[in-house]
Formats: structure tokens, sequence, C-alpha cells
């Protein structure tokens, strides 16, 4: 249960690469609980993926999806839940998160842009996806980290053995 007798069970936030989502799958499974990936949830309001979002209402429009999709999401679920990598930069998103069970799942550029290479196109990586993750990094690295209650390094690790280090947290 969460520290605030509510949903959700725990929450992971990083920068995309960090394995939020391969990461809360495998925690979900383990403990027997649903999985929700706030990404999805906001494609499922737009009706869209996420790169038509961007290039046809702009990211302020997605920020604005994204923060509903994950207040809704931390009133009514409960479970493991991924957010969006830039979730946090919503200063009411994370008011919200303080009182729940948060992961900050921490990466370097390397393991993240050889993770993503791999995954669905990320519309703000566009272009020189190593210097465009390094400054979103260097922007939200405060922010992760002030949300967070634990900190996992997912450098040279599998999703398994990050998924061990997260439970070992609590
Ligand atoms: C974003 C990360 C993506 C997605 C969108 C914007 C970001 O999620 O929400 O492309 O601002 O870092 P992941 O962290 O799941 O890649």
């Amino acid at each position: 249960t969460s520290p605030s007798g509510g949903p959700p069970v725990l929450v992971l936030v990083g920068p995309p690469g960090s394995g939020k989502s391969t990461v809360g799958r495998i925690l979900a499974a383990r403990y027997g609980v649903p999985f929700r990936d706030t990404d999805a949830d906001v494609e499922a309001r737009a009706g869209k993926p996420i790169p038509d979002i961007f290039v046809d209402e702009g990211e302020p429009h997605f920020r604005a999806l994204e923060h509903e999709a994950v207040a809704e999401a931390l009133a009514g679920h409960h479970g493991v839940l991924a957010l969006g990598g830039g979730a946090v930069l919503d200063p009411a998103t994370r008011r919200l998160l303080a009182a729940h069970r948060v992961v900050f799942l921490d990466v370097g550029v390397h393991d993240a842009v050889r993770r993503v290479g791999l995954d669905a196109p990320r519309p703000l990586l566009v272009g020189n996806p190593r210097a465009r993750w390094r400054e979103l990094m260097e922007q939200r690295r405060p922010l992760y980290t002030e949300v967070a209650r634990a900190v996992v390094l997912t450098d040279d690790r599998t999703p398994d053995q990050v998924a061990d280090a997260v439970h070992e947290h609590f």
C-alpha cells in the first residue's frame, strides 16, 4: 500500500531510456498489481501517438494532457505507475507526487540513448539524441531528485536487477 493509504503502490520517474516501463511491468507482475504508463494514457486521451500530439498541438498542450493523466492515475490507479520523462516539469504534478512512493531510475547518456534507440520515437530527442538527452537531464535531475524517496542506478543492470534494487528500497 502507498504511504498515503491510497493508490498507487509505486511510481517510477526518470528520463527517457531509464527503463521505467520495462522495470514497471516487471515489478507489477511480481507484486501481482496492474501496471500503468501515463504516456499510453495521454495517447488514449488525445487519440493519437505522442509524436503527432507534439507536431499538431505542441508541447504545452501535451504537458497539459500529461498533467491530467498523471493526476487521474495517482488518484485512481492501484499498482505500479510509470510517468513520462518530462512529467516532473509541471510544479502541480510534483506537488501531487509528494504523497507517493516515488523512485527515480537514474541512467547515464550511454545506456539511455542505447535503450531509446530500440524503442518508440521521442520528439524531444530528434536531431542529436545524445546532446538533447544531456540537456534534458541537466534541467530535470534536480526535479527527479526532489520528488523521489529513493534513487536506483540502472547503468549496466538488466531490468530484473533494477527491479530487485527498487524492491530493496521498500
Ligand atoms: C518525454 C518523454 C516521453 C514522452 C514524451 C516526452 C520527455 O516518455 O512522455 O516523448 O519530455 O522526456 P518516456 O520517458 O517514457 O520516454
